[in-house]
């Protein structure tokens, strides 16, 4: 069912910060900031050639980040976001399965304008998995 890694995300204290080191220190493209209001944060996209980094800070005082960050001050790998063709087929199958979708576990808009739901990391292994649902047709080259 889940295809493609299509981003590993980092939660980071300092995205301005973090965006130099990934564009300087470790040379590569990093896309500008996007501020993702519904999701609470702040993101920017480091491009690789096999997939992406998504570094993000939180975004207003209620940002589900911040917690994380208190309990992760130096920052911390937040979530890995796998791609699905039909993201509706795909939460019927895991909900049938048992597995919780978070929130009131309808698909919202991510930061690539592509329906995103997440997953509990309770139900795999420790891991926030985020799923995108990626067209075939809309799959970047
Ligand atoms: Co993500």
């Amino acid at each position: 069912m889940i295809g493609r890694v299509n981003h590993i995300a980092i939660a980071v204290p300092d995205l301005q910060a973090a965006a130099r080191r990934y564009r300087y220190m470790l040379g590569a493209s990093v896309s500008a900031p996007q501020d993702l209001i519904n999701h609470g944060v702040r993101v920017v996209f480091v491009e690789l050639e096999n997939t992406k980094i998504e570094l993000l800070e939180p975004l207003g005082d209620a940002s589900p980040i911040a917690v994380f960050l208190e309990r992760n001050p130096d920052g911390s790998m937040h979530h890995i976001c796998y791609e699905v063709a039909d993201i509706d087929a795909a939460v019927r199958r895991l909900t049938e399965d048992g597995a919780r979708v978070l929130g009131d576990g309808k698909p919202k808009t991510g930061a690539h304008g592509l329906p995103v739901v997440f997953l509990h990391p309770k139900d795999f292994d420790g891991t926030l998995i985020e799923l995108e649902e990626v067209k075939p047709d809309f799959a970047p080259a």
